[in-house]
């Protein structure tokens, strides 16, 4: 995995930093000159780590901003705008000054049981607001789960997200394991029945705060 350097641009937006890893691409901190705000930006470049075309990760990367794009919600990140520059596609988003729920998962003391209710319920209220609007996540876990420093949950990463009145997931083949392993529901990690509904996301909050 190669990483764009500080002072790069992307677009119109000005690399800082790196701010994370996932499964899917690297995301930094950025500067939009345009607005003068910092926003967080996903990259994925073809060719690097996985085997998809370009066609296809522009496809997937559209289709998380469409998702995520659809909501509206103080417990969700905002996405700004999603394109190309060069080998690199991108989604530009809210900056979410803080920290990963994976962060307490190796100190859990560190946040009292009042914070850790408030994240449930946060969370929680996330889903219910993308449900509500036909979408669902289908990837919650904590590194999905963002905390920013007044203790406000943001949820992210809607990378294998669907809507609710797809019929077949366009980007995942029939049959196919989707989700994190430790956060799927336990029938659907055995490939024994195929519930993917606002049931699974609920199942996997539960299990991210067990
Ligand atoms: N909007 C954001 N603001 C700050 N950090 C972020 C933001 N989005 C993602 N990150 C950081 O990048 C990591 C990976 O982001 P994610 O969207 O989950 O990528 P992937 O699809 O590759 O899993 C997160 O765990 C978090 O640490
Ligand atoms: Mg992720």
């Amino acid at each position: 995995m190669s990483f764009l350097t500080p002072g790069s641009r992307l677009g119109r937006f000005e690399i800082s930093t790196v701010l994370g890893q996932g499964a899917m691409g690297v995301v930094y901190l950025a500067n939009d000159p345009q607005i003068g705000r910092p926003v967080a930006i996903k990259t994925v470049r073809p060719g690097m780590d996985r085997d998809e075309t370009a066609i296809e990760i522009e496809e997937r990367l559209r289709k998380e901003a469409r998702l995520a794009g659809r909501l509206q919600h103080p417990n969700i990140v905002t996405i700004y705008d999603v394109g190309r520059d060069g080998d690199d596609y991108f989604i530009a988003m809210e900056y979410v000054e803080g920290k990963s729920l994976t962060r307490y998962l190796v100190a859990p003391d560190d946040l009292p049981l009042s914070a850790k209710i408030a994240i449930v319920r946060q969370t929680a209220e996330a889903l219910a607001h993308a449900h509500e609007r036909g979408v669902l996540h289908r990837d919650i876990k904590p590194g999905n789960i963002l905390i920013a420093r007044d203790g406000r949950v943001k949820v992210t990463d809607f990378g294998i997200g669907r809507f609710t009145n797809a019929t077949t997931s366009d980007l995942t083949r029939t049959g196919q394991m989707i989700g994190s392993p430790p956060t799927c529901r336990r029938s659907r990690c055995a490939g024994r029945s195929w519930t993917d509904g606002p049931t699974s996301s609920r199942w996997a909050s539960c299990s991210t705060s067990s």
